[in-house]
């Protein structure tokens, strides 16, 4: 794609004695209001080198670049040089570009195959799959997508809870009270069940408190019977842990959870005590953070068991020496601030240069109409539900609108799961939001449906245009040989600008680890498209200007695949 900003640094550049094409650039400005230019060179700072008045300057620049093909017309308006770009040019590279690359458009090598860590989605064994749980597995799924995008070799860890004194609860209470076939039947609703009853046996019994010490303590020491049940209730909640990833089209290429690091936990407790870091508190093993604001991080507890934040930083060491990542992304919760904000500096404190190439991605939390989620009430919707009974509503949808479908099953499933991430990950990922089946599943809103449906709008186009107008296009944009000024008027050369930026976008997002800025680009493409399509007619009778048209058709259509592709969401053909 042409680098408008770079060739106009070049072309100024030349003008002006010992001026750099880079310096020029960083001077560059892209007015908010397009009467202003597409771009703007303010000329006050050159005042001093050319002795000469600033409005002068931008005068006789904009005399002497004017005649360069990249430009419309280019004004002065005091001190200011205001360019604006021929549309043509702008619009036929575009199309080009996108045309070429096809799949590949949005694509860029930032990364340069460095190694990225995403962790993301993380739930709990034996604790349901919740709603809740969809902002951490969407978003960081979509990171994931995106830095795969920028070039970044990406390692996907799911970080199970797998591991900690709950797990002893959870076996005295399958051994008191529980059974294998329910187990088998419905895992997590069974052990959930069982880990309730033990809360509220133990009221009664304080003894059993102790016992489930006493058993996760032999968990830990490896003891064979107590490792096989643990294992099972594992294996079992990752089976329904699975099928939900399915529904979503998500893998990971690591399971390494909690329970992994357990082995490697004597050698951080040593470095913490070599270093000096930690001391004895009340039994307990501390790291004093108050200087930073952090309060106190509790190491091992005084029976000498470690805790969640033991086995984070163990696991950032193993990772750093696993996968020597350039950047180690966490998506969890913003509750856990506090908690990541800890061991960072714990790891920092240890010596590790690489301590803050650790980041924390927060988001908020998503709340229910009726109110919060809570286990212990029983008000809990399981992830699973939601994207089933998404599927059901569109099915109903889809029939009821008589929407064109190939297979009514398959579309169903891709935009009902579609809406339920789309909707996810529209706003920005640290504000709380309230789940609402309107907002998801309206085809007119902002919304995933919304957006599928343009994508399939725009291959009906390509459809009834037929394979030959569609061949001509391809060849006709790639070799730059197309009648560009019909794809120059206003609402086509909106899309086209908007698509032009796409790949900005990408960037832009893995940068901020900020999906939603992908999500209301395509969304933006999107309307932008249909404003383009309700104003000009496309298959008009004209050879060339219907080619033109329909090389934009076609890149509307691939960006908006593409961006829902980040989103980790399919573009139907049909719908
Ligand atoms: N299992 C934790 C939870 O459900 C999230 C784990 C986050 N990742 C981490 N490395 N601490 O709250």
């Amino acid at each position: 794609m042409i680098d408008y900003k770079k060739q106009i640094g070049e072309l100024i550049a030349s003008k002006i004695p010992d001026m750099e094409a880079a310096e020029v650039v960083d001077m560059i400005e892209v007015p908010s209001d397009r009467k202003m230019g597409d771009y703007a060179f303010p000329c006050f700072k050159l005042a001093k080198v050319l002795r000469k008045a600033p409005p002068l300057i931008a005068a006789d620049l904009a005399e002497e670049i004017k005649g360069d093909e990249m430009f419309e017309k280019v004004e002065q308006v005091n001190a200011y040089l205001n360019m604006f770009i021929s549309k043509e040019s702008l619009v036929k590279d575009v199309v080009k570009d996108v045309i070429d690359q096809g799949e590949g458009f949005g694509r860029s090598n930032v990364g340069e195959g460095k190694p990225v860590i995403v962790e993301y989605s993380s739930p709990n064994i034996a604790k349901p799959f919740h709603i809740g749980h969809l902002r951490s597995t969407g978003i960081g799924n979509s990171i994931y997508k995106i830095y795969d995008a920028m070039g970044y070799d990406v390692i996907r860890i799911n970080h199970l809870g797998d591991y900690g004194t709950q797990f002893g609860k959870m076996i005295v209470a399958y051994r008191k009270w529980g059974n294998e076939e329910d187990v088998r039947k419905t895992p997590i609703a069974t052990l959930l069940e069982y880990y309730t009853k033990f809360h509220v046996e133990a009221e009664k019994d304080p003894d059993l408190e102790q016992e489930a010490r006493d058993t996760f303590a032999r968990l830990e020491k490896g003891e064979p019977e107590e490792l096989e049940l643990w294992q099972w209730f594992r294996d079992e909640s990752l089976k329904e842990f699975t099928e939900v990833y399915d529904m979503l089209g998500i893998e990971f290429d690591s399971y390494a959870g909690e329970s992994f690091y357990s082995d490697k936990m004597p050698r951080v407790l040593d470095e913490l005590n070599e270093k000096g870091i930690m001391k004895e508190s009340r039994g307990a093993q501390v790291v004093d953070l108050e200087d930073k604001g952090l309060g106190t991080a509790l190491i091992t507890k005084s029976d000498g068991s470690t805790l969640y934040i033991t086995r984070d930083i163990a696991a950032a060491i193993y990772r750093k020496e696993t996968y020597d990542f350039y950047k180690n992304i966490y998506v969890v919760a913003s509750q856990q601030n506090l908690h990541f904000a800890q061991w960072i500096e714990i790891v920092e404190m240890l010596g590790y240069d690489w301590a803050r190439s650790c980041v924390h991605v927060p988001f908020g939390m998503v709340s229910l109409e009726e109110g919060t989620m809570s286990t212990r009430e029983g008000r809990v919707v399981f992830l699973k539900d939601v994207l089933e009974q998404s599927i059901e509503k569109t099915k109903e949808i889809i029939l009821e609108k008589n929407v064109n479908t190939d297979n009514v099953d398959e579309t169903a499933k891709m935009v009902g799961i579609g809406a339920v991430l789309f909707q996810e990950l529209s706003n920005n990922r640290i504000k709380d939001y309230v789940f609402n089946w309107d907002r998801v599943l309206n085809f007119d809103g902002e919304t995933g449906p919304y957006v599928q449906y343009t994508h399939a709008r725009s291959a009906s186009v390509l459809r009834k245009a037929g394979e030959a107008d569609v061949e001509e296009a391809r060849k006709l944009a790639a070799g730059g040989e197309l009648k560009g000024d019909a794809i120059t008027g206003d609402a086509a050369y909106e899309l086209a600008k908007l698509i032009k930026r796409f790949p900005e976008v990408v960037i832009e997002a893995g940068e901020k680890y900020e999906p939603s800025i992908v999500t209301r680009h395509i969304v933006s493409i999107a309307q932008a498209f249909n404003k383009f399509y309700h104003d000009e007619q496309i298959l008009v009778d004209d050879k060339d200007e219907r080619i033109a048209k329909l090389t934009l058709v076609m890149s509307a259509g691939t960006t908006i695949k593409n961006g829902l592709a980040l989103l980790g969401i399919g573009a139907p053909e049909r719908m």
